[in-house]
Parts: structure tokens; C-alpha cells; sequence
């Protein structure tokens, strides 16, 4: 049985991804410093910041494992302002080095791993728009946190890595934000005011095809470093994502025609690339408000 172990399983992304990998019938241990809430996975404690124990935890681990078939890479302080800046930055490029590095020490091959919406430009605003709408892939990151800059150059770092070893295979998930059902009910009062979520374009993801996007990469690795924006297909807004737009965003080109609550985060190279499909849209857990 493939083997897959999930860094920051404990977390609110990993418990979705070690449950659908669970589900999907992989062998999976979740590796964190704190222990998860519920016992679905195997697993170990480990500290990325320490480059001894991830290389360890990767070559095996007595009574639990002995062999790692691919990784995939969540374990981070999830956002700016949780921590200070430095803190945030030096946990998580930190850890995501140790990890690439443990990953080809171990001659681990495959390894998904977070990236965030972050490193398109957030927060956006009239002030400081996104370059064209929907956004993609296709240009410069533009982060302005030291959270997001830890992203922007972990994408940097994966390509380096991948240079160094052909045939490793880095796939970097930047996930639009992260939501669990019970986060739907404060969805509805958005609406009222479209600057209330402005900031990453009324974008969310939902753990469930955070995990399915995950495991979608999985077994679409192929040699190199890539990054797909990962986010549900629609926005958290009722208006037309087209109206939104342009009254928030005027000067913006709008590069193609748009769905009626069509994500502006693009998804399109997901979809082409991994088969992405996303599944789960609040609308089907929160009330909507009447039109
Ligand atoms: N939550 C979001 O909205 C969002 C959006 C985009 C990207 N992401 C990224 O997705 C990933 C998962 O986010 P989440 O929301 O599940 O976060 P979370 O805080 O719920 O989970 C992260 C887990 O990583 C673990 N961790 C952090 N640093 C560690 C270290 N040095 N050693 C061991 N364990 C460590 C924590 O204990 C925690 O269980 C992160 O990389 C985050 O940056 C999250």
C-alpha cells in the first residue's frame, strides 16, 4: 500500500487530507508537533524547525513505519499576525527546507505541499488591485506579508530543488482559504458589503477539495516544481462575480467571459492539468439571503 505521510496532519487542512487519503485507500501517518483530535492516521511527533528529526521521521520510524512513499507538506503557521513576522517566517521556510531536503536525502520523490493565495498580491483593494481578473499563475508573486513572502520563496526554493534533482517532484498548492462546514454560517452576512472580502477577491476553499486538489497532485506528480491556485468554483458572494469586479475593481481588465459566481481566483489550470473539480460550495450549508 502507498505510504503517505502528511506534515501538520493535526491541522485544520490536514485532518481533511488524511481523511480523504484514509478514504481513498492510502496508508497515511500525519506528522506533527501536537497530537490530532481524533486517531484516524498513524502518528509520530515531530518538529520541522529540527532537520534531524524530519530526516528521521522520513527513513522510518520503529513500530510505526518503515518506508515513506511521498510527503505531502502543510505544517506551517497558516497566516500573518498569529505570531511575529520573524517567527512566522523562520517556522515555516524553515520547515519547508527541512522537509525538501529530508524528502531528496531520503530519495522520497514526490512531495505536495502548501503554498497560499497569498503570494497573488493580498491583500487586494483599490488601492492595490490584482494585475487582471480572473488571476492565475502567469505573473511575478507580489507578496507584502512575511508570511506570504515565506510562500513566495519556498515556490522560489522548490524550483531550485528541482533543478538540483531531476526527477524530484514539487508540487506547490496555493490554497485560497481554508474553510470547514461550520465556517459557512458567517458566510450570508458577507454579502452586505462586497469589501468585507475584497481582500482575496471573495475567494474560500473547502478542506474537503483542499484535500481532493491534494491528492489529485499526488498522482499527477511528474518530474519538476509546478503551483496551481487551488479555491472553490464559486465566490462567497450572491452578486455576479462580474458586477463585483467591476465595481471594485473599475480599472481592472477582465480577461474572459465570466461564470455568474465564477471564482476570480482561476482555477483553470487545475482543472486542465490535475482534473480538479471542486465538489462543496457553501451555498449548499448556509442559508442564502433573499435577492
Ligand atoms: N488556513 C488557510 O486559510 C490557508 C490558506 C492558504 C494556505 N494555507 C496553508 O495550508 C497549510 C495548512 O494550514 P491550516 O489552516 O491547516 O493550518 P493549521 O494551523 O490548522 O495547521 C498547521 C499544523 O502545522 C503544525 N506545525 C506548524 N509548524 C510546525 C513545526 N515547526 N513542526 C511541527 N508541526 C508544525 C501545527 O501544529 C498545526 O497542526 C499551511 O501551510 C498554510 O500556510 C492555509
Amino acid at each position: 500500500m502507498t505510504h503517505i505521510v502528511v506534515t501538520g496532519g493535526s491541522g485544520k487542512l490536514g485532518r481533511a487530507v488524511v481523511a480523504d487519503l484514509v478514504d481513498h485507500g492510502y496508508q497515511v501517518t500525519n506528522l506533527d508537533r501536537r497530537p490530532p483530535a481524533d486517531a484516524v492516521s498513524g502518528y509520530v511527533q515531530v518538529d520541522f524547525t529540527d532537520y534531524g528529526q524530519i530526516l528521521a521521521a522520513l527513513l522510518g520510524v520503529d513500530d510505526r513505519y518503515d518506508t515513506v512513499d511521498a510527503v505531502v507538506h502543510l505544517a506551517a503557521i497558516p497566516a500573518p499576525g498569529l505570531t511575529t513576522n520573524t517567527a512566522t517566517f523562520t517556522n515555516n521556510i524553515t520547515s519547508t527546507h527541512h522537509v525538501f531536503a529530508a524528502a531528496r536525502a531520503a530519495g522520497i520523490k514526490t512531495v505536495v505541499w502548501a503554498s497560499s493565495e497569498t503570494v497573488l498580491g493580498l491583500p487586494f483593494g483599490p488601492e492595490s488591485p490584482p494585475p487582471y481578473i480572473p488571476v492565475d499563475e502567469e505573473y511575478h508573486p507580489r507578496p507584502s506579508t512575511s508570511y506570504s513572502l515565506s510562500k513566495t520563496l519556498e515556490e522560489e526554493m522548490a524550483g531550485q530543488f528541482c533543478r538540483w534533482d531531476p526527477e524530484l517532484s514539487l508540487t506547490g498548492l496555493r490554497f485560497s482559504n481554508v474553510m470547514d462546514p461550520a465556517d459557512y454560517a458567517a458566510f450570508p452576512a458577507f454579502d452586505a458589503d462586497p469589501a468585507t472580502r475584497m481582500w482575496n477577491l471573495w475567494g474560500y476553499i473547502d478542506a474537503r477539495d483542499g484535500a481532493q486538489a491534494i491528492r489529485l497532485a499526488l498522482e499527477a506528480a511528474r518530474p519538476g516544481a509546478d503551483i496551481f491556485i487551488i479555491a472553490a468554483a464559486d465566490t462567497v458572494m450572491s452578486r455576479s462575480s462580474a458586477s463585483l469586479a467591476a465595481e471594485v475593481f473599475p480599472d481592472v481588465s477582465i480577461t474572459r467571459d465570466l461564470g455568474e459566481r465564477e471564482t476570480l481566483l482561476g482555477i483553470d489550470k487545475a482543472r486542465r492539468i490535475l482534473g480538479f473539480a471542486p465538489q462543496h460550495s457553501w451555498r449548499e450549508h448556509a442559508a442564502q439571503p433573499a435577492d
